[in-house]
């Protein structure tokens, strides 16, 4: 009999091994990055003592977000994926959450949309092998005196509050954060994570049509960048954002469909997603 439990710091090995058949790249740090961000958020479901399958949960107010859903190849088709969702979808209505996001494989639209989940648009993961020297194009840095004001434009056009989730993201020392202005208002901001090898571009938000607020932010982020592989995940409905990385030499991988159940509708802007689990 399959049950579920909350997942441990001892499970996080395990939770790596198996959300890596997957191919993505999960390490003990993102789990440790999760959990410190929603505590008693993430799942691992379990036959007897066997663990089978896990799943991630974060909370944002009225927004929360579900991923990291995989289960053992010899366990499923036995109900424990649809066990997982919908332990996770009571969870995440428990902490006041009202819309939850997703990102599903094309394959999986039609499990998730048995739960409620309606596909919005689609993302793709797209990826840069090693960035050239890129120019910075004046955007300011995210710093402790904005990042209120930066917090609430996100708010404004993502639906949640993301401060738990941005404030690590921009205040680590080896990442990068800027934004844009105009007549004291932002109109774009971008942040990015810096690994050793590699860096992750996302989230950014700009108002609708803002194509050269857009283009700054990146270059600016880019920048930072250089000798990286470098990923992120644009929508290619937004030909003017995908085309612009395309430009840039960015190839396409895999692609997701963004899902939401409950009523918000994701307001039109420029968007890059912060990661396929946290949205
Ligand atoms: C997605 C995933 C977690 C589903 O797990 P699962 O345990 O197979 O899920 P369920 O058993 O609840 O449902 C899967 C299917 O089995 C069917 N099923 C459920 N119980 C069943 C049973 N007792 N006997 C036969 N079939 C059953 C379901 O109706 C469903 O049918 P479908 O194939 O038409 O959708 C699993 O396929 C997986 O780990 N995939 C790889 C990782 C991945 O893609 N994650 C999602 C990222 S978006």
């Amino acid at each position: 009999m399959f049950q579920i439990r909350t997942l441990l710091p001892i499970d996080y090995e395990f939770a790596v091994e198996l959300a890596n058949t997957m191919d993505w790249n999960m390490t003990v740090e993102d789990f440790q990055f999760i959990e410190c961000l929603e505590q008693g958020g993430s799942f691992v479901l379990v036959e007897g003592l066997k663990r089978v399958g896990i799943a991630t949960c974060i909370s944002y107010g009225k927004i929360g977000w579900f991923g990291n859903l995989i289960v053992d190849k010899t366990y499923r088709k036995k109900g424990s994926g649809t066990m997982l969702v919908r332990h996770s979808l009571d969870y995440l209505h428990s902490r006041g959450v009202e819309t939850i996001g997703l990102y599903a494989y094309p394959y999986l639209k039609e499990f998730y949309s048995r739960f409620g989940f309606i596909s919005d648009i689609d993302f793709t993961l797209l990826h840069h092998e090693k960035l050239d020297l890129m120019e910075t194009a004046g955007a300011h840095r995210i710093n402790e005196s904005n990042f209120l004001r930066i917090i609430d434009f996100d708010k404004q056009w993502f639906g949640g509050d993301r401060r738990k989730l941005l404030e690590p993201i921009v205040f680590e020392d080896s990442n990068v954060g800027y934004y844009l202005s105009e007549r004291g208002h932002i109109v774009g901001y971008i942040a990015a994570t810096i690994y050793e090898s590699a860096a992750w571009i996302g989230p950014m938000i700009c108002q609708p049509s803002r194509y050269d607020v857009a283009g700054k932010l990146i270059s600016s982020v880019l920048a930072k960048s250089i000798n990286k592989k470098v990923y992120v995940v644009a929508s290619k409905m937004d030909t003017a954002l995908y085309d612009m990385f395309l430009t840039l030499g960015f190839r396409e991988g895999f692609y997701v469909s963004r899902m939401f159940m409950g009523k918000f509708a994701a307001p039109n802007c420029i968007y890059l997603a912060e990661s396929l689990e946290r949205g």
